[in-house]
């Protein structure tokens, strides 16, 4: 098979990876990738946005199935714009990809189907948004652009002034554009975040091995809200107990209600979960793998990735047997220094070959590409180190020892990654 994966970060370098382990690939393509992903992938010179070049290009190359990493894509429609010229492609249509695109969408059939999630709020008319602060709501709480807004697009507001100036930033200054025309007002929760992803055929859902990700730029949870800069799977807060609840109350309950609403979901459903004392609830859907959660998660799956794409294509998922290594794998991106906010670009690196030939390490690029033959910095999060281990400890213990194998002038990355293991102890 050719195949086509349609994006340039840590994400799309694992799905690349995950694929070139299929035995029935037997060439890959990645638009437009980046250096790391060059190396197990021809990459092409075509931006994720362009659906009609990348449809000329997978016809004209004969890709037999094409994968879409990223969200804006996604949301945008290419899944129909591949279709409409009867070309296989692995992902949810732009009615179903809403589920992310849209947040007062995925609130509101949440609330019709009763599947938990967080008390909340529709807006879009900023002074009704202010009279509701002002007269009913409890602080904290949270604002949230409609749309996609690169994870940026969540306040959480200590008090009334606080919401006043972020009814401002969202719907008047729309300071993340027209994400912000709709406004979702949300009940603040407390508790541990996980994340499970999983895959969607239409009807059936099997869900991958849960992750923890660490949104927050600097050690200690602090700082600003980041794409994530470092993750461990399995998380040992998703016990068999959260397991069961979540598959009776939102896993197979999101997947039906999709369908009931005409827009039934395949590809990836990514659930960000928040543990709370009444249970777990929803806090957001993602239409895609989550970004650095793919890195931990691709490399303990068993299964040929390939085929369960497939299978959610032609909507068999119900026949695979979706099977995780019996370990455990951290990741800690590292990232340029200043990072969400100000940060230098294509700044030299070395290192990479300290990986070569060591099984269960893994150096997935974010933000690279080459120049002048060197590998230089291209981006905020730069890459993402993952080693695996036979418990989460030895996996942090590994993953940190190979963060020094990597070396450019202005690395940065958390200290605190996979901390809570110790906690869960
Ligand atoms: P989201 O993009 O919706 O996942 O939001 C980004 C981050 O904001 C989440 O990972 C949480 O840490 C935080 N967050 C979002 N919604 C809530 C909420 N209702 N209560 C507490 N924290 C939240
Ligand atoms: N790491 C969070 C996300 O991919 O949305």
């Amino acid at each position: 098979m050719k195949v086509l994966i349609v994006g340039s970060g840590g994400r799309e370098h694992a799905i690349a990876w995950s694929v070139s382990k299929s035995p029935k690939v037997e060439k890959i393509y990645c638009a437009p990738g980046n250096a790391g992903i060059a190396e197990l992938a021809e990459c092409v010179e075509i931006g994720a946005m362009e659906f009609e070049k990348l449809a000329d290009f997978a016809e004209e190359n004969k890709i037999d199935l094409t994968i879409i990493g990223m969200d804006d894509p996604l949301v945008g429609g290419i899944v129909d714009v591949f279709e409409a010229r009867g070309l296989k492609v692995f992902g949810p249509r732009k009615n179903a990809a809403i589920l992310e695109g849209s947040k007062a969408f995925s609130k509101d059939l949440m609330k019709k189907y009763n599947i938990p999630t967080a008390a909340y709020e529709n807006f879009d008319d900023p002074e009704k948004a202010l009279a509701y602060l002002r007269t009913e709501a409890k602080f904290p709480i949270v604002l949230k652009a409609d749309g996609l807004a690169l994870g940026k697009g969540v306040l959480i507001c200590a008090d009334l002034s606080e919401a006043e100036a972020g009814v401002r930033e969202i719907m008047e200054d729309k300071k993340f554009g027209s994400a912000g025309n709709t406004m979702v007002v949300e009940e603040f929760m407390t508790g541990r975040e996980v994340s499970v992803l999983s895959f969607v055929d239409g009807k059936t859902i099997k869900t991958m091995t849960s992750a923890q990700d660490h949104k927050r730029a600097l050690d200690g949870d602090k700082g600003l809200n980041t794409g994530g800069m470092g993750t461990f799977s399995p998380s040992p807060f998703y016990t068999e107990e959260v397991d069961e609840f979540c598959k009776k109350y939102i896993y197979q309950a999101t997947v039906d209600a999709m369908a009931a609403e005409g827009r039934p979901f395949k590809g990836i459903i990514f659930f960000g979960l928040m543990l709370t004392q009444e249970g777990p609830k929803v806090l957001e859907y993602n239409a895609r793998f989550g970004d650095p959660e793919a890195q931990v998660v691709l490399p303990r799956m068993k299964n040929d990735i390939v085929e369960v794409m497939e299978a959610c294509v032609e909507g068999t998922l119900d026949k695979v047997d979706l099977q995780f290594e019996d370990n455990a794998a951290v990741c800690v991106v590292l990232a340029s220094d200043g990072y969400p906010v100000h940060y230098e670009k294509e700044i030299p690196m070395y290192g990479f070959e300290n990986f070569k030939d060591k099984e269960g390490y893994y150096c997935f690029h974010a933000g690279t590409k080459k120049k002048d033959g060197q590998i230089v910095t291209n981006g905020g999060r730069v890459v993402g180190i993952t080693a695996k281990g036979e418990n989460l400890k030895e996996a942090r213990k590994n993953a940190y020892e190979a963060t020094e194998w990597i070396t450019f002038a202005n690395k940065y990355m958390r200290h605190d990654i996979g901390k809570a293991i110790d906690e869960a102890e």
